[in-house]
């Protein structure tokens, strides 16, 4: 039976790669790749840097292009369910073609399969299809939201506080953050939503291209530093040609 391993290898550094991704990688025939996005540069950077420190040549990389798909369908769920189908007939496809029978295949997914990845979602739906077996499993990888703690020496909330991971567009939502929650994550935010949050009383912890060279830190009362994230992330974005920032929000208690 083909197996397929889904390795998390971290939020950035290639340091952030555990030994048990290592054994998982060293145990790897084929890796396979649905790479997209602006990002795409930094996430071949720091895999090759992966295979380059952990392999000995004895591996092959597969790209799996993404099926075509209409952005502005008259039937948008319809369209959706299309392209998903579409999707999982062309991963099925490359197992097929480039894997023998009992061969090992892997995804190696930026930060944690677990948190804002569909390669999970993708192999659930493929196995549902029923159209070719294998098995998987997932290792863990270091999220983007520890290497904020770690890189701004914080833990996420005070003693028995709780806390929400939510996206840009549902923080800038009615309700996005609850007032009982005293902390909230923000990730895949490209318009620095916290702007629709009322500041009085609000710290924000900010990070850009965590454990890359390139990381940027901001930290402080959203009313003075506020301003401040909306420009360097601006600014960074332009010279980068791409950001990844996460920042964690907290009310005063
Ligand atoms: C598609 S999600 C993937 C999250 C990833 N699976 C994880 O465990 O962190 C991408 C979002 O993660 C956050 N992110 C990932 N890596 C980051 C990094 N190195 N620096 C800052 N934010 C990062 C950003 O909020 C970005 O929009």
């Amino acid at each position: 039976m083909r197996h397929i391993h889904v390795i998390g290898i971290g939020a950035g550094n290639p340091d952030h790669a555990s030994i048990q991704a290592v054994n998982a990688m060293q145990a790897t025939d084929v890796f396979f790749s649905l790479d997209k996005g602006e990002q795409v540069a930094e996430l071949t950077a720091v895999r090759t840097e992966l295979c380059r420190r952990h392999l000995d040549g004895d591996y092959r990389w597969v790209d799996i292009a993404d099926p075509p798909r209409d952005r502005s369908p008259d039937d948008y769920d319809a369209e959706v369910r299309r392209w998903h189908s579409a999707r999982a007939d062309a991963i099925g496809d490359a197992f097929r073609s480039e894997l023998d029978d009992d061969g090992v295949g892997a995804f190696l997914v930026w930060g944690d399969p677990s948190l804002y990845d569909s390669t999970l979602r993708i192999l659930d739906d493929l196995h549902e299809r029923g159209a070719i077996e294998f098995t998987h499993d997932v290792i863990p990888g270091v999220t983007s939201i520890s290497a904020l703690a770690a890189a701004h020496r914080i833990p996420l909330h005070r003693i028995g506080e709780s806390m929400i991971v939510t996206t840009g567009r549902r923080l800038a939502r009615d309700g996005g953050w609850p007032s009982d929650v005293a902390n909230a994550i923000v990730m895949l935010d490209g318009d620095c939503s916290f702007r629709h949050v009322d500041p009085t009383g609000i710290d924000i912890w900010w990070g850009a291209y965590l454990g890359t060279p390139h990381e940027l830190l901001v930290s402080g009362p959203v009313a003075e530093v506020g301003a401040e994230i909306q420009r360097v992330r601006a600014e960074a974005r332009v010279r980068h040609g791409w950001i990844m920032d996460i920042y964690l929000l907290r009310r005063d208690s």
